[in-house]
């Protein structure tokens, strides 16, 4: 049951004369009537004046509420009920991720029939292990430590050494810069896979953004949903020793060297999260259109640098082939960054993209990410706020409940 089944909420916008004490008085008619403030915000509105936000618990029809609205209507330039609506359940704390976590869309530790590890039973044991820890996992709880073995770390190994050259060659500035950084900071090396705490801890640190353990591939508007809390899903098992280069499913290789970087940067950081606050509550076509914003950029974004192309997405920096096919320009269709056509454009997930998005820049790549989302028809806005990791929304929400949830 969502905490809006639970108590009812009512949310009002005021407009209040630009007096001292005006607010004082608003808010007296909630405490008369004993009705219990949830949230309260103002905004600037008009002639200097302020809006005021304000979400109290209770519903309409409740003697106590209505009286609180017809003394607030006689006593405030304007004033509107705003109208609860039901959307998707989202998380509004980031421990309620949790809830999420362990809802992987694959089969898990008991991988596919095509999978390269699927008559290993040494590997299958391993990713049972893994996955457990990624399962296990709670908010709070310091991302668990993997000793990976010799042959996990030979299979990085050929994985980094393949893609190294290639970054200098065709990596945005940016995932070279915070590269070169982690590299030191967090043990980055060819003969070692790093630790994601230490990845989450140093990402934290620059631009708070974090990893937390994931044992498989989540729903999209779940994987989004993170995004929104700066909360990045990342696997931490490695693809099997016979196909080195080749995963069906993002693993530590995909997510350390491909995604973890780019979250250094700050633009990328803040158009991730974009992604992930316009997810919250979205309707299921929406999330498609977001999914593909993601795909479009978080995995295979392109920017332009002094004329040339460069590969901002972790999809194109964690595949040698497609890293050079995609920068090389020739035969797949260049477009320019544009989130709506991003949004109507379908894709490929078992061969290189026919279609790239380039953008002039990540700060680019970002506003206009932004832009896009504030056209959205969303059902309210959503901010994340840092302090209290939690998310806020600027109206009467109520979260449908899930049997999965
Ligand atoms: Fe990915």
């Amino acid at each position: 049951m969502s905490e809006s089944m639970r108590h009812g909420r009512v949310s009002l916008l005021i407009e209040l004369a630009d007096r001292p004490g005006a607010l004082e008085e608003a808010l007296h008619h909630f405490s008369v009537a004993g009705v219990n403030l949830t949230h309260i915000e103002s905004r600037p509105a008009r002639d200097g004046r302020f809006d005021f936000y304000v979400d109290c618990e209770g519903e309409r029809g409740d003697p106590a509420i209505e009286g609180v609205i017809a003394a607030l209507a006689r006593g405030s330039e304007a004033m509107l009920v705003l109208d609860e609506r039901t959307v998707p359940w989202f998380p509004r704390q980031v421990a309620e991720l949790d809830r999420i976590a362990s809802h992987t869309l694959d089969a898990g530790a008991d991988l596919e029939a095509d999978h390269p590890g699927f008559k290993d039973p040494d590997y299958r044991a391993r990713r049972a292990m893994i996955d457990r820890l990624a399962r296990n996992h709670r908010h709070g709880d310091p991302i668990p430590k993997v000793e990976y073995t010799e042959q996990e770390i030979e299979t990085w190994g050929i994985v980094y050494r393949k893609l190294e050259s290639l970054h200098e060659q065709h990596g945005c500035a940016a995932y070279l810069e915070a590269f070169a950084h982690m590299a030191h900071a967090c043990s980055y090396a060819a003969d070692n896979i790093p630790q994601a705490g230490d990845v989450s801890a140093f990402l934290e640190a620059r631009t708070g953004f974090r990893l937390r353990p994931v044992a498989g591939l989540l729903a999209p508007r779940d994987f989004l949903n993170g995004l929104a809390f700066r909360v990045f899903f990342s696997t931490q098992y490695i693809r099997h020793h016979s196909a080195p280069l080749y995963t069906p499913e993002p693993d530590v290789c995909h997510e350390l060297i491909g995604h973890a970087p780019m979250f250094a940067d700050a633009a990328f950081a803040d158009l991730s999260q974009e992604i992930g606050l316009a997810s919250l509550g979205a309707s299921d076509a929406e999330i498609e259109h977001l999914a593909r914003c993601y795909w479009f950029s978080v995995e295979f974004g392109l920017i332009r640098e002094q004329g040339d192309l460069k590969a901002y997405g972790a999809g194109l920096l964690s595949s040698f082939g497609e890293l050079e096919y995609a920068c090389a320009g020739g035969e797949a269709e260049l477009r320019e960054w544009d989130p709506a056509a991003a949004a109507e454009q379908d894709f490929p997930i078992t061969e290189y993209q026919p279609v790239y998005f380039v953008a002039d820049s990540l700060q680019d790549a970002k506003a206009r990410m932004q832009t896009y989302c504030r056209t959205l028809a969303r059902p309210f806005y959503a901010r994340y706020h840092a302090a209290t990791e939690s998310i806020w929304v600027d109206r009467a929400v109520r979260r449908t409940s899930s049997s999965r949830r």
